[in-house]
């Protein structure tokens, strides 16, 4: 599939984005261990989440969908409803051996979170993935999960993963990377621990899944990057939330309405946790127009409306602990930058070379080929603005944040854009084209060929 967008008028309106993709992931799973029915309101229907909900199933885990009609996100004019579900959670050692081997699709997500998990099970399973994850890193659960006694197998440090299910043991770890996904695998591990799991984190990764633990009362503590999860007194609790917004789907209709002259655009509902927002620190250092309305809580997450109106940017310097906190924002970051004076330079973001692509090199060649100025790094990019984009064919290489990330180039270049394969932004942001559509940008997808 392709997606052809054409430059167009300023982009206005008031829309909802579905629920946050990390928190979905995350509601599943541990309402599958949870004692008891947990209700799920806002579930991201999207590839990743669905490779979830289907490998829960495939655990013997019964999760029922209450019908769309009776659901609305909000009260808020847009269309796009999340999905909701009862799960009925099985505790803690009540799932069943899977009769296959569990396809994790392209989520990074599930497979890292699942390997958690069924490294503490007495049965063994197998992960594993469409091509594109099998090309990324699984070492680095693999090694720390089998300093807790699991018994993990890997192809080269790569899925599909074996995994023959062990009695866990208690370890501190120390982690090389600030990754979520890795600490959360190490924090569902430490479920089936007989002693206390203890991660150090290098810098403030989301912690989406500490807070859920929370509030399924488990007994995890949090102190600065450091986070133990001590073993259960009594079963989790089940869960009864409503997922917040996703501020990684938000940042695309946000940062298009700072870059097309006279747009103004309010995202209502957007999960607005410290670890998630730094797109909107860095935004205001470029001097982007970006207010916060209406903050509150919402499924033990801060939560706010945003709106962004056009603005003069200039150049940016983002690195350090920043990084981690807007992980997959710096796509749509570059494209913000081709349109700010003078240079923006991003560092210690080498973490971008093992996503869903090399999203340095990807970004670099698709911004390269609108006539950007930009210059890959070994762990990052400079980008020299601004610089007028043209039309042209360019490739998302199946990555759904590359995808999005060159339509909102498409909306400020003078030619048309085509992005080919573009049916990957269902694997995070299933309705993007019809929300930026009501917001009047100039968008369709074609078939390839
Ligand atoms: C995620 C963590 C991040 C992020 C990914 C979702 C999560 O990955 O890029 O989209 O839900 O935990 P890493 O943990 O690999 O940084």
């Amino acid at each position: 599939m392709n997606l052809t967008v054409h430059p167009g008028g300023p982009l206005r309106g008031c829309v909802r984005v579905l629920g946050d993709k990390s928190i979905s992931h995350r509601a599943l799973l541990l309402a599958a261990l949870a004692d008891g029915d947990s209700h799920i309101a806002n579930f991201l229907p999207s590839g990743d989440c669905l490779a979830t909900l289907a490998c829960v199933r495939a655990l013997g885990v019964d999760v029922t969908s209450i019908p769309s009609a009776l659901l609305r996100a909000g009260p808020g004019p847009s269309p796009y409803e999340g999905t909701a579900f009862v799960v009925h959670g099985r505790g803690l050692h009540g799932l069943r051996p899977p009769a296959a081997p569990l396809d994790c699709a392209r989520s990074g997500t599930t497979m890292r979170l699942l390997a958690g998990i069924l490294a503490g099970q007495p049965f063994s399973s197998t992960l594993t993935g469409d091509r594109q994850l099998l090309r990324r890193p699984m070492r680095r659960i693999a090694e720390p999960l089998r300093s807790m006694g699991a018994e993990i197998e890997t192809a080269g440090g790569h899925a599909p993963l074996t995994i023959r299910g062990r009695r866990l043991h208690g370890h501190e770890h120390t982690l090389a990377v600030a990754s979520a996904q890795v600490k959360s695998a190490l924090l569902l591990a430490g479920l089936y621990a007989d002693g206390p799991t203890t991660i150090r984190q290098p810098g403030p990764a989301r912690d989406h899944t500490e807070r859920m633990l929370a509030a399924m009362e488990a007994n995890v503590q949090v102190t600065s990057l450091a986070v133990t999860l001590s073993p259960l007194s009594s079963p989790l609790a089940p869960l009864s939330l409503s997922i917040p917004g996703d501020i990684s789907s938000a940042a695309f209709p946000l940062v298009a309405a700072a870059l097309v002259p006279g747009s103004e655009v309010t995202v209502e509902g957007v999960g607005v946790n410290p670890t998630r927002t730094g797109l909107l620190d860095v935004l205001r250092t470029m001097r982007a127009d970006v207010t916060l309305h209406h903050e509150r809580e919402q499924g033990n997450e801060p939560v706010a409306d945003m709106t962004v109106r056009a603005s003069e940017l200039r150049g940016v310097e983002v690195g350090g602990d920043t990084v981690v906190r807007m992980i997959d924002e710096f796509p749509v970051l570059a494209v913000a930058a081709t349109q700010a004076h003078g240079p923006t330079v991003v560092r210690d973001a080498a973490e971008l070379r093992v996503k869903e692509t090399d999203r340095i090199a990807a970004i670099v060649a698709g911004l390269r080929a609108l006539g950007a100025r930009i210059e890959p790094l070994p762990d990052g990019f400079i980008v020299e603005g601004p610089t007028p984009l043209r039309g042209g064919v360019v490739d998302s290489y199946g990555d759904h944040r590359l995808a999005m990330a060159l339509a909102v180039a498409g909306l400020i270049a003078e030619g048309e854009v085509v992005i080919k394969n573009a049916g990957c932004i269902g694997d995070s942001f299933p309705g993007f084209v019809e929300l930026m559509r009501g917001l009047g940008a100039a968008m369709s997808i074609t078939k390839a060929g």
